[in-house]
Parts: structure tokens; C-alpha cells; sequence
């Protein structure tokens, strides 16, 4: 209690309505935090939270930089998920987090796409405000990285890294290429350090069908070994080394018959669907690839007593993020992924929960969140973007390595995952060898 009081009474807010253009922005009186929306589009409001790190140290040649987080889903929140519950200064029970990022860089969370965390559109029945495509959700964040970048020169002295999770990797790629040509043409002014993709679906179909289980949540678990990784490397951003392109090994299945989660029966069942969504895929079928790839994780359900798709070492009831609640769920419901965006926010290690603590405290530090918005992935978010959700985004990471952006792609597996999965596939082109000790 004490500390909550303490909580409120350390901020003050100030706001200001910038003439001219459509963004509001507020922040702690002593200036280490800083946020706002945008309207990136007519009615469609994009939030955003910026901290300054205590921790900067300033050095000439080595400027402090700047990490925009973008969360998976797709629409799951930054400022709530990536802030609270991984890398931000504060954990879920505002408890100061000894492993955050800030150690290492400015932090900036954004709830991408509009309709994510305390992002919104005034109409939530106009189907032309939600973004349907990844290229659409990058302009909206290319527009708010103009509103938040070109008018302070402070902030444009430091690189600014995109870091991103599961979904998040596909708009962070196209964002680095939106901005690319923003900056190219003058219109943004910031500095472009590097992009890391953590557990990205870049290439649903190497991680569904050929590659490995997907482990967008491992990333939760995986925070403070990538700290350390960063902290090691000293936030330098690795370069690639192009491997060889391997054979499909149609892995989901033989990855979980290999540790013994499914049978042969189990192995043949999930194999078809994988064959399945691999010919949907290489006919352009997308939404049907998107709706096998829900089958498939049925089937698998089905075959391993409901194996924990983020953890196959346990059962979906015992993963501590997604598990406890919604154990009546699982058993009816097929949509194990989307069910996941909204029992992962539901969940802390605690008896707090998030949505409570955002729209309770959080809300009420931050004053400028409309009252009829509440925080929480709006489902129109995830709905529109289907048809493109088994797209694959790899060109864009070719692109953007052609352009000379260092591109760095970890993905967070428990040590047990490394002896059984070939750590690429096919069109996964590039990979980054980090050193051994961070594996
Ligand atoms: C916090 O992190 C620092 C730097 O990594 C470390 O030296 C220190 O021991 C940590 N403190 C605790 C309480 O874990
Ligand atoms: C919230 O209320 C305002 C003012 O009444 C309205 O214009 C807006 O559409 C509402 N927004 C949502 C998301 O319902
Ligand atoms: C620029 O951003 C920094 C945060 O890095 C903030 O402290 C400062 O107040 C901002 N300046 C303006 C003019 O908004
Ligand atoms: C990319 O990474 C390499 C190796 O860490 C580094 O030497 C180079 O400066 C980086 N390039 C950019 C544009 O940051
Ligand atoms: C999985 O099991 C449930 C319950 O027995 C059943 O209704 C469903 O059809 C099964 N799904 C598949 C794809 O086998």
C-alpha cells in the first residue's frame, strides 16, 4: 500500500494538446516518462509510453539508444504485456524489475495496431479502421515514430532498435522498411539501428509445418537470459550468417513424437494437417492455412492430452501464464492461439491480473486514456489481420539486411528444445550464431 501511495504521489502529470496536429501528450513532472497518442489515421488513435532510462550513459561515440518494443498477437499490448510483465521497469505488482531493458536503453512501448492495449478507433463497426495487412500496420507506426521523433532532437541523437515478439517481428520488418523510405524522403527524422525479431512469425510455415512448436511465449520466460545477452554484447546488434537451406521436416509433429507428447497416430494425424497447411500456403490460400493452422493445434491437443504449445515440457493447464484460468476452455475451445492473447493478459504470478492493474492505477496515472476505451486487445484486431497471418515477411528481413539494417533473430527455447529442433529451415535463410553461453 505504501508503495502504490508512493506510486501516485511520485507523478505529476502535465498535459499538452499540441496545436496543429492531432496528438496529445503527458508525462511525469521530472521528465522520465512521456506519453501520448497519435491520430495516425481519421479516427484511429495509436498510444504510446515512453521512459527514459536512469541508467544512460553518455557517450559520444557510442550514443544511448532508444528500443521500440512491439508485442505479438496480432493485438496484444506493449504497454501493458511487454512493459509490466517483461522488460519494463516495473513488474505486474509494481515491484521494481531488476532485469529491465532500461539498464541498457531508453525504452518506447506502443500498442500497435490501433485497437491494441489503450489504442483505438472511435467507431469499432467502421471495417475500414482496423489495419488488415502488416505493411498497413507499419504506416500507422511509421506516422507515430514522425510525431514522437521529428520534433525533439534530443530524442533523434539516439538509434532507435525495434525489438519484437511472435506477431510483432512481421511489423517490425515492415516497419524497418517504412521508416527506411520515411527517412529516405526526409519525412522522419530518427536513426535506424537495428531490428531484432525474438520468437518472430516471420515464417509461419517453418514454424508450423517444417520448423518447430512456436514459442512466442518462451519469450516471457526467456527475458532474462536475453538481458544478459544484451548486457553482454552490449546492445550491439550481430550480424547474420547465411546458412544453408535444409530440408522440411514437417517437425511440429516429429518434435513432440520425439519427447513423447503424441503417439505414431498422433505423429501421421498432425502430419497430414502440416501437409495440408504447406499446400494451402504454396497455393496462396491463406485464411484457410491460418484456419488448419487451429486444426492443427487441435489435433495435436487431442493426441497429447493438451500439450502446452509455448512449453512442451507441460500440460496447457500447467503453464503458469496461460494454463490456470482457462482450464474448462481448453477442452471446448479450438482457438488455442487467440485464446492464449486473451489469457496471457488475464494472468500474472500473482492474484493481480493485469487488466485490473491498467485500467485501475495505470489509467489513473496516466489521465488522458477516454473513459468509454478500456485497456485489452479489442478482437477486431486479430479478425482483420487473418487473411494475412501466415504470410510470410523473410524477403523483408532480405531487404532490410540489403539496405544494411543489422537484423537479429533469437528465438527462446528451453535447452531441452535445442537438442531436437534444427534451429532453421528452409526459407529461413539467416540466422544469427550468438555466443554458446546464451543459447
Ligand atoms: C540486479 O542486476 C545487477 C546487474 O545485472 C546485478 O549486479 C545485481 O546483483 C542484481 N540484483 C538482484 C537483487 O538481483
Ligand atoms: C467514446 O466516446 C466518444 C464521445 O462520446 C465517441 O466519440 C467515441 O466514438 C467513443 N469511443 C468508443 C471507442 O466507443
Ligand atoms: C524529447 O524526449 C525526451 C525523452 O527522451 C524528453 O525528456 C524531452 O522532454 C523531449 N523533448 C520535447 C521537446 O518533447
Ligand atoms: C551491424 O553489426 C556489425 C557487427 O556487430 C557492426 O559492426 C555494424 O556497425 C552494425 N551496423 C549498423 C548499421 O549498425
Ligand atoms: C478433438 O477432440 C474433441 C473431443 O473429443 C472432438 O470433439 C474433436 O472433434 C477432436 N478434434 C479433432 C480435430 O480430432
Amino acid at each position: 500500500m505504501a508503495k502504490l501511495l508512493f506510486f501516485f504521489l511520485s507523478i505529476v502529470i502535465f498535459l499538452s494538446l499540441l496545436p496543429g496536429d492531432l496528438a496529445i501528450t503527458a508525462g511525469t513532472e521530472d521528465g522520465s516518462e512521456q506519453w501520448g497518442y497519435v491520430e495516425v489515421r481519421p479516427k484511429a488513435h495509436m498510444f504510446w509510453w515512453l521512459y527514459k532510462s536512469p541508467y544512460r550513459v553518455e557517450d559520444p561515440s557510442k550514443p544511448w539508444p532508444v528500443i521500440l518494443w512491439l508485442q505479438g498477437g496480432p493485438g496484444a499490448s506493449g504497454v501493458g504485456l511487454g512493459n509490466f510483465l517483461e522488460i519494463g521497469p516495473l513488474d505486474g505488482n509494481l515491484k521494481p524489475r531488476n532485469s529491465t531493458w532500461l539498464r541498457k536503453a531508453d525504452l518506447l512501448f506502443v500498442d500497435s495496431p490501433v485497437g491494441a492495449g489503450f489504442s483505438y478507433v472511435d467507431d469499432v463497426r467502421d471495417s475500414s479502421l482496423p489495419v488488415k495487412t502488416d505493411v498497413e500496420a507499419a504506416i500507422d507506426l511509421t506516422t507515430l515514430l514522425k510525431e514522437v521523433f521529428n520534433g525533439n532532437e534530443s530524442l533523434q541523437q539516439s538509434p532507435l532498435y525495434v525489438v519484437a515478439e511472435s506477431y510483432g517481428g512481421k511489423f517490425a520488418v515492415t516497419l524497418g522498411l517504412s521508416a527506411l523510405k520515411a527517412i529516405e524522403a526526409g519525412e522522419l527524422k530518427l536513426k535506424l539501428g537495428g531490428i531484432a525479431l525474438g520468437d518472430s512469425w516471420i515464417s509461419p510455415e517453418d514454424f508450423v509445418v517444417c520448423n518447430s512448436i512456436s514459442t512466442s511465449t518462451y519469450t516471457i520466460f526467456f527475458l532474462v537470459r536475453m538481458f544478459h545477452y544484451f548486457y553482454t554484447l552490449k546492445c550491439q546488434v550481430k550480424t547474420f550468417i547465411k546458412v544453408s537451406l535444409l530440408n522440411c521436416k514437417l517437425s511440429w509433429g516429429p518434435l513432440l513424437k520425439a519427447v513423447s507428447r503424441i503417439d505414431n497416430n498422433g505423429l501421421s494425424a498432425s502430419n497430414s494437417v502440416a501437409q495440408m497447411i504447406k499446400q494451402q500456403l504454396s497455393d496462396g490460400q491463406f485464411v484457410e492455412a491460418e484456419h488448419s493452422f487451429f486444426l492443427l493445434e487441435e489435433v495435436i491437443g487431442n493426441y497429447s492430452n493438451y500439450v502446452d504449445f509455448y512449453n512442451f515440457m507441460l500440460d496447457f493447464d500447467n503453464d503458469p501464464i496461460e494454463g490456470s484460468t482457462n482450464v474448462a476452455l481448453k477442452r471446448t475451445s479450438t482457438k488455442t492461439y487467440s485464446k492464449y492473447l486473451d489469457s496471457s493478459s488475464r494472468i500474472l504470478s500473482t492474484s493481480d491480473d493485469l487488466p485490473t492493474l491498467m485500467d485501475g492505477v495505470i489509467r489513473e496515472k496516466l489521465k488522458i486514456i477516454p473513459t468509454n476505451v478500456s485497456w485489452g486487445g479489442q478482437p477486431f484486431v486479430f479478425q482483420a489481420l487473418i487473411p494475412e497471418f501466415m504470410k510470410p515477411r523473410i524477403k523483408d528481413v532480405d531487404e532490410l539486411l540489403a539496405k544494411g539494417i543489422n537484423v537479429t533473430v533469437y528465438n527462446g527455447q528451453a535447452r531441452s528444445y535445442r537438442a531436437t529442433i534444427e534451429p532453421h529451415a528452409h526459407s529461413l535463410s539467416y540466422m544469427q550464431l550468438p555466443p554458446k553461453q546464451h543459447l
